[in-house]
């Protein structure tokens, strides 16, 4: 869109680089948790939005690692990326990435995996009995990254995908999470918003709650690194928003 032509071509000319010298980690993409060598349960996400956050936060001079999940996108610009499958080694890539300035959990990591993964396919028995899968809770990245002592980035965003009471359940996230700012929006079907180009969001910190316009994923992404940028300009690197 001319928009994003316009604000790539800024931040390609931009002299000042604001984030350089830092680095940026961002989760993107869902991730699949096996129950099977074929099967596999996952939550719904196309990883555009992680995607943009990652190229935006380069384009601002931030050295970026996206750990992402599989997604059908091609890799951002100036972006070291790895890849990954299932919450547990999306964890192990992003311990692997620290330290950081910033971290960015866009992901929709499954919060369930199942305990006992099947070596080989399982079979339908015919006689209508169906396999009972036992699940167990995915490590929480974004909960054990905030809680990191020696490598907390200074500031750590998480996400909220809400399909109800989206500000409260986001503010109960910040303060569960321990991460510094919440981008909580609206994912329910009506809202088009998981495989849809655009995202209605809501920035919010312990202190502030800013209702963001609609704007594509990608200007959402610009906006967010130009706003990580400006709590770093400031000095304090996490807390404020900024005007
Ligand atoms: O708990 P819930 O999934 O709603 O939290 C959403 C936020 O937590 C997102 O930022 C997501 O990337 C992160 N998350 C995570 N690891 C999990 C579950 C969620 O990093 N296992």
């Amino acid at each position: 869109e001319p928009l994003e032509i316009v604000a790539a071509l800024e931040d390609f000319f931009a002299v000042d680089m604001p984030l350089a010298g830092r680095h940026a980690l961002v989760t993107s993409g869902p991730t699949y948790e096996p129950i099977d060598p074929v099967r596999y349960i996952a939550n719904r996400s196309s990883g555009k939005q992680g995607h943009a956050i990652a190229e935006a936060l380069a384009n601002l001079g931030a050295r970026t690692t996206l750990v992402s999940g599989p997604t059908y996108l091609s890799y951002p610009l100036g972006v070291d990326v790895v890849t990954v499958e299932s919450a547990k080694e999306m964890m192990a890539a992003c311990e692997a990435a620290l330290p950081a300035d910033i971290a960015v959990c866009a992901a929709a990591v499954c919060d369930w995996c199942v305990e006992e993964k099947s070596p080989e396919k399982l079979k339908k028995n015919g006689g209508g009995g169906v396999p009972a899968l036992l699940l167990a809770e995915t490590p929480d990245i974004l909960a054990t990254i905030s809680a990191s002592r020696a490598t907390r980035p200074k500031l750590v965003v998480g996400f909220a995908a809400e399909t109800e009471n989206v500000i409260d359940n986001a503010k109960a996230k910040l303060s569960n999470k321990g991460c510094d700012w919440i981008i909580a929006n609206d994912v329910s079907m009506a809202s088009g918003v998981l495989s849809g180009d655009e995202n209605t969001v809501h920035l919010i910190t312990e202190t502030e709650s800013e209702d963001w316009p609609t704007l594509s994923k990608w200007e959402v992404g610009v906006r967010l690194a130009r706003r990580i940028a400006l709590s770093f300009s400031d000095g304090s690197g996490s807390g404020s928003v900024g005007s």
